[in-house]
């Protein structure tokens, strides 16, 4: 069983196969954290007591008779304002008097089989029944007679604990939420790294890892998307822990909007850690009888270092995040058309683009950006989505017919969260952007951002996609978002919910995705914000794949994709090859088959060389393609930690089959390159491809394979070896 109660219900045990949580009922209803990490098969915990000395400036509850409780130094497993936990709070409620002082305490509790979910918000899903269990704690805060309920559901097997909270008016007066997280987290002592991803457009998700320091340090996006500049995942890593080994805490919310995750040192070097929506910039009012949900938090605990870590997001991800047909069916190899053409195409050109690939064996044309309203630049026509038939003479019908007629599939570029002020969307409707009476709205990428709180607005881009989409037969849909939200405010919006924005912002687009794929459900989605500056959970749930980065430089992807890589399996990544500078086609082609392989470019200029071994990456693409998407990643040589190599691995999950991929990044002058490899069986025998050499599992990983000599070395180069066991 998962979820164990003792003491009458008062002490609550949450198991996974690798972790443990022990959740205390003290006096006064305080609920604890008692303890959590790796797992403790134990019944009998009377070894875990909770931090039991505090000074005189941490406020005592002399109800309880401990003389040293205290709120500030107990181990709090969600914490409320201004009631004597100095330390960063999970939750903060006003009430109707204009006081945000919060107390929940516990009431009573409930384990049933199955999973919760917050309302109208993605989240990870059950796929069978006994695959999880789920606890919820009944709290409520006495004085504002707001009522709380914390959700925990335990996926035993795959080792994850997903939670959120959700809070409900159980007065008669209207209260406003200042802050409410998914999770809050408590650890008995400091001594980890804090490591999460940050980046820029065109270099996303780069790792940094620094040790905890007091006081707190946090990674946030106020940006109304969870953007290319914080990834809402982090992690807490032992001090020693590493790639393979060592203990690791893993966090990562299932949202696509402002986001915050705080992690507070306390005085007694205890370590808490807070996460979901950005309290900057947020407050919700809550009528009575009304109830909010937060949005989910993913916990993955590992002891097998990040690398363990990784591998159980990319397993939960793919088998209970991902929907939809194409979260088995293989995926369509695409050649897309922005970096070949821009917005410089007509039909006949897109029809000279797909011959070419049909030619070279690749399944799917998509047309980028650039095909409706008056659209021949970045200036214009958001909003506008009906055919540019001037520029498609003929029709988009009857372009669709000729790649049709190829063997192609066809795709189609979107941007249905924006609004160019030349459009004659935004003519009709100029209050249908996010604005604020009398300021002037800010301008970026020539466009506004619409107001996708409102339903009027998103019903009028439905019906415009939807006329498009099931008049014609299209496979695919890119979904981007080219900016950032700013003057957010809608017109319709009362005055006292305007801080509401930026969250229903966020539930107004995934209303709208839901509504897509409800009424298009054998449509591939993939999303994309400028490159990789919305790749989350939340958009994993609408769409399997994510354009990782505008950035198709291969050795620059390197970091991009391994730092992606730490939360989000290959089969989520956009990644294509590309006319970009540096390096041959071979290694662009190594790379991006660590995703979902694709071509960014015009085939009319590639070489005969060229094309031929585009022609042999095709091939290889349908031949690892299920080793890729459903085998185990393992991280071998890091761009972080290795100046001159990066190296990566798929095992299949059986470990019979075995991918190697290495990238030289920067020539070396290395005598000797001795390569341990991870994740086999040690008793299985493993043949080189291509090679009679064979090699004991135990081998590859313990002693290692030389690869110094017969495989290329200079900058840019790149080899794939396959390891098949043959006992
Ligand atoms: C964004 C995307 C690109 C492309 C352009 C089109 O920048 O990341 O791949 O679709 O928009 O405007």
């Amino acid at each position: 069983m998962p979820i164990t109660c003792y003491d009458d219900g008062r002490l609550i045990k949450l198991d996974t196969a690798s972790s443990s949580c022990v959740l205390r009922v003290f006096k006064e209803g305080y609920l604890l954290c008692l303890y959590y990490g790796a797992k403790i098969p134990d019944a009998n915990l009377d070894g875990l007591a909770y931090r039991d000395w505090a000074s005189s400036f941490s406020p005592r509850n002399e109800i309880i008779g401990e003389r040293e409780f205290s709120p500030d130094v107990a181990p709090l497993e969600f914490s409320g304002f201004g009631t004597g936990d100095f330390r960063k709070t999970a939750v903060a409620v006003r009430n109707a008097d204009g006081n945000d002082c919060t107390d929940f305490r516990y009431v009573s509790h409930a384990v049933e089989k199955g999973k919760k979910a917050p309302k109208n918000m993605p989240a990870v899903y059950e796929n069978a029944e006994g695959e999880c269990e789920t606890l919820s704690v009944l709290m409520r805060d006495e004085v504002t007679g707001a009522e709380l309920t914390l959700y925990y559901t335990v996926f035993e097997t795959l080792g994850v604990m997903t939670r959120f909270a959700s809070l409900e008016n159980k007065s008669d007066r209207a209260m406003e939420i200042e802050k409410l997280c998914s999770a809050s987290v408590q650890l008995n002592d400091m001594d980890y790294d804090f490591l999460h991803l940050y980046g820029r457009w065109g270099a996303e998700r780069n790792l940094t890892r620094t040790p905890l320091g007091h006081g707190h340090q946090s990674l946030s996006s106020a940006r109304g998307s969870s953007s290319h500049y914080h990834n809402p995942f982090a992690a807490l890593v032992r001090h020693g822990a590493d790639e393979d080994q060592g203990e690791v805490y893993g966090f990562n919310l299932v949202y696509s909007g402002s986001f915050d995750i705080t992690v507070d040192v306390d005085y007694y070097e205890t370590t808490r850690v807070n996460m979901g929506i950005n309290p900057d910039g947020f407050l919700w009012r809550l009528e009575p009888g009304e109830r909010f949900d937060t949005p989910e938090a993913v916990l993955v605990f590992s002891e097998e270092g990040l690398g363990g870590m990784s591998r159980t997001f990319h397993r939960l991800y793919l088998n209970n995040l991902v929907r939809g047909p194409y979260k088995i069916a293989k995926r369509p190899l695409l050649i897309n058309s922005w970096e070949a053409a821009y917005f410089d195409f007509d039909a006949d050109k897109l029809v000279s683009f797909a011959q070419r690939a049909k030619e070279l064996g690749i399944d799917m044309l998509v047309m980028d950006d650039g095909w409706f309203g008056r659209r021949n630049n970045d200036r214009t026509s958001l909003g506008d989505w009906y055919v540019n038939e001037e520029k498609l003479a003929g029709g988009l019908g009857s372009l669709i017919e000729r790649v049709n007629a190829l063997g192609l599939k066809f795709g189609i570029w979107y941007e249905p969260e924006m609004i160019s002020p030349d459009s004659d969307l935004f003519r009709a409707h100029p209050d249908w952007c996010l604005h604020v009476p009398g300021r002037r709205n800010s301008i970026a990428r020539h466009q506004y951002v619409i107001d996708m709180s409102r339903k009027d607005v998103r019903d009028n881009i439905f019906e415009q996609m939807s006329a498009v989409l099931s008049k014609y037969k299209i496979d695919y849909v890119k979904w981007d978002f080219n900016r950032n939200l700013t003057e957010a405010g809608s017109a319709l919006l009362e005055a006292e919910r305007g801080e509401e924005i930026f969250h229903r912002f966020v539930l107004g687009t995934y209303e709208l995705m839901g509504r897509l794929v409800d009424a298009f459900p054998d449509l591939l989605i993939e999303n994309c914000s400028g490159g990789g500056g919305r790749f989350d959970p939340g958009m994993l749930y609408y769409s399997p794949q994510i354009w990782a980065s505008d950035n198709t430089d291969p050795i620059e992807r390197l970091a991009i994709q391994f730092g992606t890589s730490l939360c989000y399996p290959a089969s989520t990544m956009g990644a294509h090859v590309s006319m970009s500078r540096r390096t041959g086609f071979e290694t662009k082609g190594s790379v991006a088959m660590w995703g979902t392989f694709g071509y960014e470019l015009d085939p009319n200029r590639l070489t005969d060389k060229d094309k031929e071994i585009v022609k042999k990456q095709v091939e290889d693409y349908h031949k690892y393609y299920e080793l890729i998407h459903y085998g185990d990643l393992y991280r071998v040589l890091s761009p972080w930690d290795d100046a001159y190599r990066c190296a990566w691995e798929f095992v299949s999950p059986d470990k019979t089959e075995m991918l190697y991929t290495e990238v030289v990044m920067r020539y070396y002058h290395c005598p000797k390159h001795i390569v341990r490899m991870k994740g086999l069986d040690p008793d299985k025998v493993y043949q080189l491809e291509g090679t009679d050499q064979k090699y004991s599992g135990a081998l590859l990983m313990k002693a290692g394979l030389n690869l110094s000599a017969d495989f290329p070395r200079g900058t840019g180069e790149s080899f794939t070896l396959h390891f098949i066991s043959v006992r």
